[in-house]
């Protein structure tokens, strides 16, 4: 597909490596997916590229807006969603989720069930979802790396010492074991606390983080940095269950 995009967005080596891993974790020739925390579309367009009916979802109006003039100039049909969530989409009529570097930044436990729990039930049986979440081994490194007194020139000492000790604050809630509802900052998350939470809403793993980094090339995208002695980010394709947990 030839597009015509924003020279910001316009990125093919990126778009070819989202394509690669989409089609890794299975997003070609799907009815519908839903891009939740789309953004301004970097992942839409690989994703029209590969299924029928495209929608994407954020909170974001301007977003959204991109999204549909580049839709427009390319003759090309997304569907926009401004929502903080997936209460609109009906139940069951979903094949496939992405989202990307949109966990990481909502930091309340609340959302992070309330995701999966939606995910859940707009998905139908054996419905996937690719997303990512952030590494309690990057936190450690910005920490140990001193990286927030690196700004001492540009911002000043005190904007230094906040930024290095907030990477220490998040290094230590990082440490958690779980995703608590209502609980904040949830920046870097344990695999295995992200692993049960999404086991308990009925999920399991097609491809864990180490499986992914070693098959894909997704260590390789440009706008995720993801050394993989740091990874910045942990990304995960999980399976809706066929049988659900019995919810009382
Ligand atoms: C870091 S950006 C990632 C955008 C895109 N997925 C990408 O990888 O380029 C996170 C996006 O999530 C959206 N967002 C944050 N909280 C959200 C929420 N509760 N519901 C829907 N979108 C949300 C933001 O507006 C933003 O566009």
């Amino acid at each position: 597909m030839n597009l015509i995009l924003p020279p910001d967005l316009d990125d093919p080596d990126e778009r070819k490596l989202i394509g690669e891993l989409l089609d890794a974790c299975g997003f070609r020739g799907l009815d519908h997916v839903i891009d939740y925390g789309c953004g301004r579309g970097r992942w839409i367009w690989p994703l029209v590229e590969r299924c029928k009916i495209v929608t994407g979802v954020d909170c974001e109006q301007s977003y959204l807006d991109t999204i549909a003039t580049i839709a427009k100039m390319n003759d090309e049909k997304v569907q926009l969603i401004n929502a903080m969530d997936l209460r609109s989409v009906a139940d069951r009529s979903i094949d496939g989720i992405i989202s990307i570097s949109t966990l990481p930044i909502v930091r309340d436990g609340d959302l992070w069930h309330d995701f999966f729990e939606q995910a859940a039930r707009v998905l139908r049986p054996g419905g996937r979802i690719l997303f990512n979440t952030f590494s309690p081994a990057m936190t450690r490194h910005k920490m140990t790396s001193l990286e927030g007194l690196r700004y001492i020139q540009s911002n000043g000492w005190r904007f230094a010492l906040d930024r290095q000790l907030g990477w220490i604050i998040l290094w230590l809630l990082s440490s958690r074991g779980s995703i608590e509802r209502g609980g904040r900052r949830h920046y870097a998350t344990q695999a295995h606390a992200v692993e049960r939470l999404f086991e308990s809403k009925g999920f399991q793993i097609e491809y864990d983080p180490a499986r992914l980094m070693r098959t894909t090339n997704v260590g390789l995208l440009p706008g995720y940095p993801n050394d993989p002695r740091v990874p910045e980010y942990h990304w995960w394709c999980v399976r809706k269950k066929e049988q659900q947990p019995h919810r009382d």
